[in-house]
């Protein structure tokens, strides 16, 4: 109905819709009942941040002005996650038009007085707080927390874009269309008949006041009902501390702040990196290896060695490190395990390969002393911090040490880690948290600073040699894949191993 209007008003129409069949008989019912031809079917899912790309790259192709954008789609009581993982209720109604916007904004700000309309709800009025945890997981029982929080953020949304588009002519409002005889659920289907509810044209009269009419000209930043009267808005939708977070968190979980950073694939130029090199196994051999660590050896959860290294950290008073590993334990997810007891990962540290780049950096002999398996899951960020992989409380200084970073499946930009290059950096950087137990620091970075941060790409396979001087964080995983990639930590003999490291996770060996 939304469409219908603005049709018959005369805009050039496109339905953004995922299913070709129904999207069809909206168009021919619109082109008849409008007498507008000009009204199109752009394939578009909101539950798949991939489809959003490509939708925007088929519309800024068409190369025509955006004047009216209004975000309608959604879902109630669905349940699952998206393509790239997230919940699936939060992420078609919020995140997927948050990139939409976002990746439309120089569109609108192009095209002479441009709106955007955001299809809430008045449950958004409801939100108490915001659980950031809930979004990166399949829908729980309580579905409606997350409908809530949906449109919660699209009002936050609308606060925050307002902010930021003051000084340009697009405006961005949020409306809630009423208890509507839609499709959304079988109680809204069957409400008309109950008597219930209002009709899809009198639901779809706030959008389209928002869009078209001439008292919303300049106006941004209202939550309006059906009858476009203006809602108001609790505390917490104009916390603007909150939705400055929600902004810098969708923009990570979208991979759109890394929209101008560099990747490499070629170390050669940089300090603290070597590499990146093969290892002997063919891809075929590849797959196999890391089906086999997905399949055989992550499930084989350590329970009886994490329990005793947890209580051992809670005697020491370590109750962060025991925290994490009881964490790990309950939800069985191990994003860093340390595995070097399995014959498949025995297997990737014999590889000849590795070993003569391994003896180039450090000698003839090459100890082994700890060795991670790393799980970035998709939607989650694995070690989130800047740090560097230096131990003083774990090493004596007596020798040289490396980490070996062994891509098993695919790196890419938008699952792997990044790092800072010496030559960008211009000051020292201060430690934010030191780890007690590795004596290891959370690194303080400046935006700027982040902004010139370089992401790893390699195929599996590929491996890398870093130093303990290279910054480096992994970065929130938006590839929709689970990456797995292999950390080996290697000394010369002559590096010992402090007491304070328990060897009951594994014994240093040389290799
Ligand atoms: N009805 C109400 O009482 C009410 C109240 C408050 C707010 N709202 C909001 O109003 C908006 C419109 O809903 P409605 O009541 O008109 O429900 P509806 O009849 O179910 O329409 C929702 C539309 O969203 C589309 N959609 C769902 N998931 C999508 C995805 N992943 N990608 C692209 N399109 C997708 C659906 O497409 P398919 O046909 O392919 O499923 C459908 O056309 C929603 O944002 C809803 O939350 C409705």
């Amino acid at each position: 109905m939304t469409a219908l209007g603005l049709a018959k008003a005369g805009y050039h129409v496109f339905l953004a819709c995922r299913s070709e069949t129904k999207a069809a008989k909206a168009v021919s019912y619109i082109r008849q009942s409008s007498g507008n031809n000009q009204v199109e079917f752009l394939s578009l899912n909101l539950a798949s941040l991939e489809s959003v790309r490509e939708f925007v790259r088929q519309f800024v192709a068409r190369k025509l002005p955006l004047h009216v954008l209004v975000n309608n789609a959604g879902i109630f009581n669905k349940s699952g996650t998206t393509q790239e993982g997230f919940e699936l209720i939060w992420g078609t109604n919020y995140l997927g038009h948050f990139l939409l916007t976002y990746l439309l904004l120089d569109k609108l700000k192009q095209s002479e007085q441009s709106r955007v309309i955001m299809v809430a709800s008045d449950l958004a009025l409801q939100a108490q707080e915001l659980r950031w945890k809930l979004f990166v997981k399949k829908t729980p029982l309580n579905f409606l927390e997350l409908y809530t929080a949906s449109k919660f953020c699209l009002l936050l949304l609308t606060a925050e874009l307002t902010r930021q588009l003051k000084e340009t002519d697009v405006t961005v409002n949020a409306v809630h269309p009423g208890f509507v005889h839609s499709n959304i659920t079988v109680g809204h289907r069957l409400s008309k008949f109950l008597g219930l509810g209002i009709s899809p044209e009198q639901g779809a009269y706030g959008s389209l006041f928002c869009a078209m009419a001439q008292e919303m000209e300049g106006v941004s930043g209202k939550f309006l009902d059906h009858q476009a009267q203006e809602l108001s808005l609790p505390k917490l939708a104009q916390d603007e501390g909150l939705a400055k977070e929600l902004w810098e968190k969708s923009l990570c979980w979208t991979g759109c702040n890394f929209q101008n950073r560099v990747s490499a694939t070629n170390y050669s130029q940089y300090n603290h990196i070597v590499g990146s090199h093969r290892l002997g196994f063919t891809p075929q051999e590849m797959t196999e290896i890391a089906n086999t660590i997905f399949q055989e050896v992550l499930p084989k959860s350590p329970d009886r060695l994490s329990i005793l290294n947890s209580l051992g950290f809670l005697l020491k008073g370590e109750f962060g490190s025991a925290f994490l590993l009881l964490l790990q334990l309950f939800k069985q997810e191990f994003h860093m395990e340390r595995h070097l007891d399995s014959s498949v990962v025995w297997q990737l540290c014999q590889d000849e390969n590795l070993l003569k780049e391994l003896r180039k950096y450090l000698g003839e002999e090459v100890a082994l002393w700890r060795s991670e398996l790393w799980v970035n899951y998709p939607a989650q960020q694995l070690i989130p911090f800047w740090h560097r992989d230096y131990y003083p409380k774990l090493l004596t200084p007596t020798g040289k040490t490396v980490s070996v970073y062994i891509a098993l499946t695919e790196v890419t930009e938008f699952n792997g880690f990044e790092f800072i290059d010496d030559e960008a950096m211009t000051q020292d950087l201060v430690p934010k948290i030191t780890d007690p137990f590795s004596g290891n620091s959370f690194l303080e970075v400046p935006e700027e600073l982040e902004e010139k941060a370089i992401r790893v790409v390699l195929q599996p396979g590929e491996f890398l040699l870093f130093t303990d001087d290279l910054v480096h964080r992994s970065v929130c995983n938006t590839s929709g894949k689970v990456r797995l990639s292999l950390t080996l930590r290697v000394t010369q003999p002559s590096v010992k191993i402090l007491r304070r490291y328990s060897p009951k996770f594994q014994k240093p060996v040389l290799l």
